[in-house]
């Protein structure tokens, strides 16, 4: 199938409650920029849509951990994310957000539009309420035991350990993450997209292309991934998925019986492609159905793969029932990128963030986009180490674009004061030379047709490769004394190579490729001109020649890795360590040593056993829960630390004047820490 000329390409809108790092960069945004300047270059029609996802519990919990209002958090992470965009080249034709009111309009205009039409159920369900938040539990606001690996810290839609997709029903001892309790099971009513009525027509779409009996995508040009984890989702038999919540942040539900309630995260958040495009088109004077309603336009999702059956099932499902619109081309989701070996964690700080690096690597946006592209995780998950970085930049860039471009530029002006040379009659290597440049393009373009953007890159590569190596086996340098004539026919084709590599690498490095024109003092050429081996005419000046690619040194990557070292933590079998407290807030903790003199089990409750410990100051009661690892007599003597100025607390009933302190591990075994000598009760512990 040929791909139209109208392209409406997105990107995942990010949430606007944190600061992006290589791993958003390398899933999803180098791809999508490079997909949309290959199409731009080629005088297509794009439209590059972005923007903040400005709603959900990932704000509200931001906002809550850090003492602030959801609006303070993503008005802060929506201009410092925009910018980082601007400065690494991401060129969006908008980056807007979903908490304008033009987005807010048109997902209520999109959900009443729904509604009329009869496209939701409105259910009846029981879900879990904070009671003493007085408010219902959104998925984020639950974790839990994951039904499914039984690992601990698992999200009510989502276990991050297993990526299982989750309700929050499934978790096993749920506990809020309000008030730190089991949230008790009220009844509340929201609107569900029955997706179970699209399963048939999603199934052929995503397997045949079809769609109300018309080819719209070429099921080949998809990622197996892609195609395998929808399928399962369909295979398993679709569920009604409700999108309304009981939150008071988001796209209020524009319906009476809607108070009080909000549009769910993921119905509004793609919505937000379709706002989006429309206060673009108003603003350049388009017209923005062009881009969401003609069957000559190819819309393609660029995300990461937590991602895709949202994409895959959800949306197309919404768009399914709204008049006209076309369904996505392709999506083509990357997989995860990895740091150093290990999993990419923002909460363990384990991430190179993408601030840092512009801070510290000056002019060097392009190489970030060169490598994040060489190792972009495209079929599977890939690593990205500092290493590897300095290598593919000192040995790819420097050593042999960056050398041939150089080379070039200075014999120009060494032999020729920076006038291009007329060249002369052309020998066999330099007809195979030509080969290569005209036929360079076509390879880059065949491979981003089909969202191979490392195999476009080393195309690409392979181009200055070959400059490189014709010039290292012709050696003018050495010619110019023997074959003055030959020389000037070297360069030439040295030169109409240097100009195709700045269109060719202009989706890749834009900014380099803007350089290298500057360089050879002509405007950027455009995709269609590319493979021409005449876009230097002979007597044309070229300018002052400079280095384009810097070296990076060992010392600026052992920097890095130690930065990551100190500042990240790697995954230990260990909690993470605690924020620093001062000595002050230390010393007014009273740690003394105690001994347990009696203890019984506590009524109705397994795990609590009520202590008496003798504190050699006096006498007094500790509720404690170690019933299901000791019994009452085996702790009776025990040497104990306890905390001694703990304010008193009620635990079932019984007032507990303290705290005793032991040893736990992960998996929650605990173990008495006894002092190594003979000591008394009431010494204190410092
Ligand atoms: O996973 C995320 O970061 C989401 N904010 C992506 C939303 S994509 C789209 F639907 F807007
Ligand atoms: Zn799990």
């Amino acid at each position: 199938m040929k791909t139209p000329k109208r392209h409406t390409i997105t990107a995942a809108l990010p949430y606007a409650n944190g600061p992006l790092h290589l791993g958003h960069l390398a899933g999803v945004y180098i791809s999508a920029d490079i997909y949309a300047r290959f199409f731009r270059s080629n005088g297509e029609d794009v439209a590059f849509i972005c923007g903040s996802d400005e709603h959900g519990a990932a704000i509200t919990l931001r906002a809550k951990k850090e003492g602030k209002s959801p609006k303070d958090i993503v008005d802060k992470y929506h201009f410092s994310n925009k910018d980082i965009f601007e400065k690494l080249g991401i060129s969006f034709d908008i980056y807007d957000r979903t908490s304008s009111d033009h987005h807010h309009k048109t997902a209520q205009e999109l959900f009443l539009q729904l509604e009329k039409k009869g496209a939701f159920v409105k259910k009846e369900s029981e879900q879990y309420y904070d009671e003493e938040y007085k408010q219902f539990l959104a998925d984020r606001y639950i974790t839990g035991q994951c039904p499914k690996c039984d690992s601990k810290g698992a999200y009510g839609d989502q276990c991050e350990k297993c990526g299982s997709a989750l309700s929050s029903l499934e978790l096993i001892n749920p506990v809020s993450t309000l008030s730190g309790k089991s949230p008790q099971l009220k009844s509340t009513t929201h609107w569900y997209l029955p997706l179970e009525r699209h399963e048939k027509w999603l199934s052929d779409w995503m397997q045949k292309g079809t769609f109300n009996g018309r080819q719209v995508h070429d099921p080949k040009n998809w990622k197996n991934q892609v195609v395998g984890q929808c399928m399962s989702w369909i295979k398993g038999g679709l569920q009604p998925r409700a999108i309304t919540r009981d939150l008071d942040w988001g796209v209020n539900v524009p319906v009476e019986d809607g108070e009080g309630k909000v549009l769910y995260v993921w119905f509004d958040a793609p919505i937000g492609y379709i706002s989006a495009t429309k206060k673009w088109a108003e603003e350049k004077g388009k017209n923005w159905e062009d881009y969401w309603k003609s069957k000559d336009t190819n819309l393609v999702h660029f995300l990461a793969k937590d991602n895709i059956v949202f994409h895959t099932i959800i949306f197309p499902a919404i768009l399914s029932e709204l008049d006209g619109y076309i369904l996505p081309t392709n999506v083509p989701a990357n997989e995860f990128l990895n740091l150093e070996g290990e999993k990419l964690s923002t909460s363990r700080n384990w991430a190179v963030w993408a601030k840092d690096y512009i801070s510290e690597f000056p002019d060097q946006e392009d190489v970030l986009r060169y490598v994040l592209c060489s190792i972009a995780p495209e079929n599977k998950d890939s690593d990205f180490s500092w290493k590897d970085f300095q290598a593919r930049n000192n040995n790819e860039l420097c050593s042999i674009f960056g050398n041939f471009v150089n080379r070039t530029l200075v014999l120009t002006k060494k032999y020729y004061n920076s006038v291009t040379p007329l060249r002369n009659e052309l020998l066999e290597v330099d007809v195979e030379l030509i080969k290569t440049i005209k036929k360079t393009p076509d390879n880059i373009a065949k491979a981003i047709h089909s969202f191979r953007f490392r195999d476009a890159l080393i195309e690409a590569m392979k181009l200055a490769r070959a400059g490189n190596k014709y010039l290292a086996d012709t050696e003018p340098w050495k010619l110019i004394k023997t074959n003055p004539e030959r020389v000037k026919t070297i360069m030439n084709i040295s030169l109409q190579i240097t100009a195709n590599l700045a269109i060719i690498f202009e989706p890749f490095m834009p900014k380099k490729a803007l350089d290298l024109a500057g360089l050879l003092n002509i405007k950027l050429p455009t995709w269609e001109q590319a493979g021409s081996d005449q876009l230097i005419s002979s007597h044309h000046t070229i300018n002052e020649p400079y280095i384009l690619f810097q070296k990076i040194e060992d010392e600026k990557v052992e920097e890095q890795i130690e930065k990551l070292k100190n500042k990240g933590q790697k995954p230990s079998k260990f909690l993470p360590m605690k924020d620093e407290i001062t000595f002050d807030e230390f010393s007014k903790m009273d740690l003394r040593v105690g001994t347990i003199t009696a203890a019984e089990k506590v009524e109705k409750a397994d795990k609590l056993l009520k202590l008496t410990v003798d504190t050699g100051i006096d006498i007094r009661t500790v509720v404690s829960g170690i019933a299901e690892h000791f019994k009452p007599d085996e702790v009776v003597g025990q040497k104990v630390s306890i905390l001694m100025n703990l304010a008193p607390r009620k635990i079932r009933g019984v007032e507990s004047q303290g705290m005793i302190l032991m040893a736990e591990t992960l998996e929650g075994e605990l173990s008495f820490v006894s002092p190594t000598k003979e000591i008394s009760s009431g010494n204190t512990i410092r």
